[in-house]
């Protein structure tokens, strides 16, 4: 990919301004900095290769040179989306979900900001805000999808197995065309950001639905049940093991699968 290569095929879609990168820290803080410097709604930053990515719990995120897709995009959201941004992380999934269809790949989510091919990660989404005051201004969302082997990091225990696009369909799909169809995706389900639809497309993508889990919510504290799915404002919703009903909200939780904890 390069820059020429990146605005051409975007060239139909209704985008903001476009920053393309060699190499850069990190798409999003960069998008943070243009965001606050007044960055038109729908701006893109694209890299080729991150030096500092960052993933949600302050994880680094391995971007090496040519293997992955690494982009930022900036949304000023209107008032009328105010109220359901903690659903824009649901947006952003559904859409490279649906990007990867088009291209043969079936793709799960596990929420809140993971896509899985075979129960294993290829891509991430790190969505940030910035508020004046009670609104937010400008949100950020940071997209990292491993499109080749060579952007799966080594296996580390703390984290999900990753899997590269390159390894679930055994060829590369250029990663001009990947954006492009997330974008387009995006773009597309945008309106639906306030409708029940967006809740109930996300609900029948979600990863380990109906199987038993537990959640990190902090502090060491872990909740264990089984996964009934998305309430509407796309906080996740278990079934406790003494029949309870736990809700849980975003913020700093890690999602596993329960037969993972017992393995450990
Ligand atoms: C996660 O799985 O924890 C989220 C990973 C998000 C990574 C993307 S890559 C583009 C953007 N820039 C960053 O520094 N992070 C996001």
């Amino acid at each position: 990919m390069n820059e020429e290569a990146l605005a051409d095929a975007l060239t139909h879609l209704p985008l903001g301004e476009i920053r393309y990168f060699d190499a850069i820290g990190s798409t999003n803080d960069e998008a943070l900095i243009w965001a606050n410097a007044g960055a038109p709604d729908l701006s893109l930053i694209v890299a080729d290769e991150q030096t500092r990515g960052r993933g949600r719990m302050k994880r680094a995120w391995f971007t090496p040179p040519q293997a992955a897709l690494a982009f930022s995009l900036i949304l000023r959201p209107t008032i009328a989306e105010q109220p359901h941004l903690s659903k824009l992380v649901g947006l952003a999934a559904l859409s490279i979900v649906q990007a990867l269809e088009a291209f043969g790949i079936s793709a799960q989510v596990k929420w809140p900001n993971d896509i899985l091919i075979h129960q294993r990660k290829a891509a991430g989404i790190l969505t940030e805000l910035i508020w004046s005051g009670e609104q937010a201004v400008c949100a950020v969302i940071g997209v990292g999808l491993n499109v080749t082997k060579q952007a799966v990091p080594s296996a580390d225990a703390l984290t999900l197995p990753a899997v590269s696009l390159e390894d679930a369909l055994g060829r590369i799909i250029p990663r001009e065309e990947l954006i492009r169809n997330i974008l387009t995706a995006f773009i597309e389900l945008r309106p639906q950001l306030s409708a029940d639809a967006l809740i109930h497309q996300w609900n029948k993508m979600l990863a380990y639905r109906g199987e038993r889990v537990s959640v990190e919510v902090g502090a060491g504290q872990t909740l264990t049940g089984s996964l009934d799915g998305l309430l509407p404002d796309g906080s996740l919703c278990l079934c406790g093991d003494n029949g309870k009903r736990i809700i849980v909200h975003f913020g700093d939780v890690r999602l596993r699968p329960f037969a993972d904890i017992l393995e450990r």
